[in-house]
């Protein structure tokens, strides 16, 4: 087993392109909320589409629950229709910005764009949650080449002095938007948040390296979250599907919470 230093789990919720209305967005935030601000061992994330946000964050009291941000716009200021900067997300006390989730890089992130969000995003003292993972794996294992490049290509080493607020979120594509019986397992998982740290390793220093948290995404669900999060020394989970249900939700922060 190895040591981590985090001792706080983080939970992100994504909320993706949900719910429709604000008050379905206000509710779902508050059943959250009741449930996480009672949990000592995990800090919980939500992260509602850019919309609800300003609602959100005028609701949020606290310290357990944080607001954070699907994405931010490449460009720091000036006349960029549609966007919304890193200095906006901070004004209305946004904590956490994803950044590199592979619906984003789907639709057209590559790899320098998202260097150039994270670098704004820790610039501007908010944590990154920087997203990676392969889309399908192989009996070679490329993946792991790839994955390596993915988070090198991000997390340069000129970022050094500001990684205290990285986190990596791993979440191989081909295990997002399923069931718990088709995301990974907790032994391969541990395999990859081993290879994550020794990258890290590489760019950044064994020190720096420990002390980044590595989550996990794809199909977290209440059947799946208690054994990945004993068995795989990950520091919490990017949840997707299963956080727009306040119930569910619940139950996996409350699995978090236990599993210490
Ligand atoms: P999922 O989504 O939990 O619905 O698989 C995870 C993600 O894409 O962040």
């Amino acid at each position: 087993m190895i040591k981590t230093s985090q001792s706080k789990k983080i939970i992100i919720a994504n909320w993706k392109m949900n719910p429709k209305t604000a008050n379905e967005a206000l509710n779902l935030f508050d059943s959250v909320k009741k449930s996480a601000e009672k949990l000592k061992n995990v800090q919980t994330v939500i992260c509602p589409p850019d919309i609800f946000l300003g609602e959100i964050a005028k609701k949020k009291r606290g310290k357990k629950v944080s607001i954070g941000a699907q994405d931010v716009s490449v460009m720091k200021k000036g006349a960029f229709t549609g966007e919304i900067s890193v200095a906006m997300l901070k004004n209305l006390g946004v904590e956490y910005v994803i950044v590199g989730h592979s619906e984003r890089r789907a639709l057209g992130d590559s790899n320098e764009i998202v260097y150039e969000k994270l670098k704004l995003v820790l610039d501007a003292g908010i944590k990154a949650i920087l997203c990676v993972g392969e889309k399908e794996r192989n009996e070679t294992g490329e993946y792991f080449e790839f994955l390596a490049r993915q988070i090198k290509s991000a997390a340069s080493a000129d970022l050094k002095g500001k990684i205290k607020n990285l986190i990596i979120a791993y979440e191989p594509i081909w295990a997002i938007g399923k069931t718990a019986d088709e995301a990974i397992d907790a032994s391969s998982l541990h395999e990859m948040v081993l290879f994550i740290k020794k990258v890290l390793t590489e760019i950044f220093g064994k020190t720096a390296a420990d002390k980044t948290s590595v989550l996990y995404g794809g199909s977290v669900e209440n059947e799946n979250a208690d054994d990945l999060i004993k068995n795989s020394e990950i520091n919490g989970f990017l949840v997707g599907h299963e956080s727009l249900d306040a119930e569910k939700i619940s139950e996996i922060l409350e699995v978090v919470n236990e599993s210490q």
